[in-house]
């Protein structure tokens, strides 16, 4: 074993990984700080597939231009998910780790397969219209985002694409562009298949409701502790007092202190629900325990890199380099298919 799994949170039971020997690809837009949703939703299976894949993970700061106008936001925002896919146990030994503006020929892809790209194809994509109805102005890089989205997936001619399910639909536009670029110039790009994540993964936040960046309900694994406890406090209950019996089938701290607890852990808390005599102070302060247990490693090792900076950008330097090389004889093969540019370097 190389440096993986040091300093990474322990894999919890039932966590199926069924892919071996495929290409794997995922990114993760830089729009604000990691949550237990997005742990257990996506980054905990990108950690796991790397063991027995070919893994590439990377920073979509070229996308998060369509939401984000702070360079220095930005900047911030894309050191930050490099730091936590370190932290939580990505290893740059096994796995490509790269920031997508590393990669430029991802943009000359996009370009090629824009190009290609039925508007009607885009006019579909639900995520845009999500986005306008969410304020954001209608310009033409959010209109375009999945066309950069299926040059990121369609350069590392990637086999697997672990995503949640509001990314279900890039995926299968990706295909669809795919298809009609091979159409258009040839058979050269090759048609990733979507592991949509799944659903048990439906972390709930402070509100009950799934939690999510845009949602303010998030529970944030590398906030200091005293933020920490505060989000956890803040999870709202209904007003039963300590010696009241509680229902914990529908209790937001018993479904997330299902997520770090042992079985028997967890019977004895829905046990104590059900008999009162546990406030939900009480209960809220064991579930902090617990998760900042669980995470201990990991902010550990995010607080060290953190003092390094140094040390991450030789790694995405170094990710940048192996991505580079990794994807330029597609590259090379879609120029020669398109006719564009120098082939082979010449
Ligand atoms: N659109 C994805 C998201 O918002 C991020 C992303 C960009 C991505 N390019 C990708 C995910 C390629 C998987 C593959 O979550």
């Amino acid at each position: 074993m190389g440096t993986a799994g040091k300093g990474a949170p322990p894999r919890s039971a039932g966590q199926a990984v069924r892919i071996a020997g495929q290409r794997v690809l995922s990114g993760i837009q830089p729009s604000g700080t990691q949550h237990l949703g997005n742990y257990f939703g996506a980054v905990r299976q990108f950690i796991a597939l790397q063991e027995q894949n070919r893994a590439a993970y990377f920073m979509a700061d070229l996308h998060s231009l369509t939401s984000i106008r702070d360079a220095k936001k930005r900047r911030e925002l894309t050191r930050a998910v490099a730091l936590d896919f370190l932290a939580l146990g990505v290893d740059p030994k096994r796995s490509v780790l790269y920031r997508q503006s590393d990669l430029p020929e991802v943009t000359e892809l996009a370009w090629i397969l824009t190009s290609v790209t039925p508007m009607g194809l885009l006019q579909r994509a639900v995520s845009y219209k999500d986005k306008l109805a969410q304020g954001l102005a209608p310009d033409h890089g959010l209109f375009a985002y999945p066309v950069l989205q299926a040059a990121d997936i369609l350069i590392w001619r990637a086999d697997c694409v672990p995503v949640g399910q509001d990314q279900k639909q890039h995926l299968e536009m990706t295909r669809d562009i795919a298809v009609k670029f091979n159409l258009t110039y040839g058979e050269v790009l090759k048609l990733p298949e979507p592991y949509i994540l799944e659903d048990v993964a439906t972390i709930p936040g402070q509100d009950g409701k799934k939690m999510s960046k845009t949602g303010g309900n998030g529970i944030e694994m590398f906030v200091s502790d005293k933020a920490l406890r505060r989000q956890i406090m803040g999870i709202v209950t209904d007003s039963k007092g300590v010696d009241e019996p509680k229902d914990p089938d529908d209790s937001t701290i018993v479904k997330l202190y299902a997520l770090f607890a042992n079985p028997e852990e967890r019977a004895a808390l829905a046990d104590a629900f059900r008999k009162g005599g546990l406030g939900y102070g009480d209960a809220k302060k064991a579930l902090y325990e617990k998760v900042l247990e669980y995470f201990g490693p990991a902010r550990e090792k995010r607080r060290e890199l953190e003092a390094r900076p140094d040390v991450v950008e030789d790694i995405l330097r170094d990710g940048a380099t192996r991505a580079r090389s990794d994807t330029a004889e597609l590259m090379d093969d879609v120029r020669r298919a398109a006719g564009v540019g120098a082939v082979g370097g010449k």
